[in-house]
């Protein structure tokens, strides 16, 4: 069993590289199965929902190929499978995306239901109402998700709720749908924006994306595209609050897109941060003690849910009471429990948790309960005094890339042990 073993108190100083987003780089390898042709994609993450996602594909008939430059080569002339009975797809997520693509390819899906962090329930009935839109049956027998359509046909398609899946789900359904297709209510994330831009690459016509209506005009056919993956919004956040959490933090994080940090760029300098933009990077100097702020997690631009949990860390040690409102997923805050070994002091009631700053955190065998769970817990142990043992760090291998050694460039005293 593996674990990342800290020893606390270290501020954290040097420059890091963010690489390729999770989140697009898992809904873009499925979407590269619209075309029967090759798509060579750039800047993926070496993380493990990666090497599932190749790994699926290759089980399908697909020839993909995951080079150490993090681009994977993917040739989907051989895909000739709409029936995925590959129990990987339970290990992550993003599978449903592999539903959009092959109803679209094949006019039929057949594949279990997706998996993914225990972070509260997480219905896809939007996806569901969206392809039922486009004219396809969709049926969930024995734990399966069967869908089947002999033409998909655009339609408008108001979304109960701001789905990031949901968003980039349809979106894919229906770039080869007759006629058009109009997403309101849509996800403004940037992976939204990013697989619409991987979309138009293969020829699609997608309008809008990254605004709450996005406009399909289908098209006959895609072909093969190269494409290179954005940086990760989520792992610069989590390296900017990192830097903020230990006094004496310098570190400037490199190959980020300022826009999409602006809402963590705001709550850390309202926490007294000093957070200075440069180009494609950004330096995040932590002077002292921050101080409490409260936090809603809103869809993009909003404050994003997948941050709040490292926040908490920075909350926990800050001067005076946070209040932190989950508003995206409501199991999100089984960290806490977990930082309480530390010697956090913090209540939660439903989908709020009142955080009393405290002066430190002590080190503790904590377990990671899910990814950004993970983080958080490694961030409460580069400040807590004395050790800190994090297990269950599958989790976090799934969506950040070597964390332990990217922390390590940066002076922390944190290593891998398998015990
Ligand atoms: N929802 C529904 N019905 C649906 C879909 C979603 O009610 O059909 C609800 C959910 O229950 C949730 C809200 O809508 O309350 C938002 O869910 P969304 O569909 O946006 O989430 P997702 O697509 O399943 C993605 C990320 C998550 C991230 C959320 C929100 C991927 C693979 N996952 O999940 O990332 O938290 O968007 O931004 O893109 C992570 O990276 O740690 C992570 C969990």
């Amino acid at each position: 069993m593996e674990k990342l073993v800290i020893e606390g108190g270290k501020p954290l100083k040097g420059r890091v590289r963010i690489s390729g987003a999770k989140n697009a780089a898992v809904a873009i390898i499925p979407a590269a199965l619209l075309a029967d042709d090759k798509c060579r994609i750039e800047n993926l993450p070496a993380i493990r929902d990666v090497l599932v996602l190749r790994d699926i594909m290759n089980g399908i008939g697909v020839k993909a190929e995951l080079k150490e430059t993090g681009t994977l080569e993917l040739d989907s002339s051989g895909l000739d499978c709409w029936n995925i009975e590959n129990g990987l797809v339970k290990e992550l997520r993003a599978s449903y995306y592999l539903l959009g693509a092959l109803l679209t390819r094949f006019g039929r899906v057949t594949m279990p239901y997706p998996g993914g962090c225990d972070i509260g329930v997480r219905p896809i009935d939007q996806h569901i109402k969206g392809f039922r839109a486009l004219g396809a049956d969709v049926d969930i027998e024995h734990g399966l998700i069967k869908i089947r359509a002999d033409r998909l046909v655009g339609k408008q398609i108001f979304l109960d709720v701001v789905s990031v899946g949901a968003t980039i789900n349809i979106m894919i359904a229906a770039t080869m749908a007759e006629g058009i297709t109009v997403i309101e209510n849509a996800a403004k994330e940037p992976h939204v924006v990013d697989v619409a831009n991987f979309l138009n690459s293969m020829g699609a016509e997608v309008k809008g994306a990254g605004t709450d209506v996005i406009r399909i005009k289908g098209v006959k056919q895609l072909h093969g595209t190269n494409y290179m993956v954005i940086p990760d919004q989520i792992e610069a956040g989590t390296y900017m609050i990192a830097a903020a959490t230990i006094p004496g933090g310098d570190v400037v994080i490199e190959n980020i897109i300022p826009k999409h940090l602006e809402s963590i760029t705001a709550k850390l300098i309202e926490m007294g941060i000093d957070v200075r933009e440069n180009g494609d990077s950004v330096r995040v100097i932590s002077r002292g003690r921050p101080r409490s702020t409260d936090i809603k997690t809103l869809p993009y631009p909003g404050f994003p849910t997948d941050l709040q949990q490292p926040i908490t860390v920075l909350l926990s040690v800050a001067e005076g009471t946070s209040m932190i409102t989950e508003s995206i997923w409501e199991g999100r805050f089984k960290h806490v429990d977990e930082l309480k070994r530390m010697g956090a002091d913090i209540k939660v009631e439903g989908r709020v948790a009142v955080v009393e700053g405290i002066g430190k955190l002590s080190g503790a065998s904590v377990y990671a309960t899910d990814l950004r769970a993970g983080a958080a817990l490694v961030i409460a142990g580069l400040i807590a005094e004395g050790r800190t043992e994090v297990g269950d760090i599958y989790h976090i291998d799934r969506g950040y890339e070597q964390l332990e050694d990217k922390l390590r460039c940066l002076g922390a005293d944190i290593c891998r042990t398998n015990t």
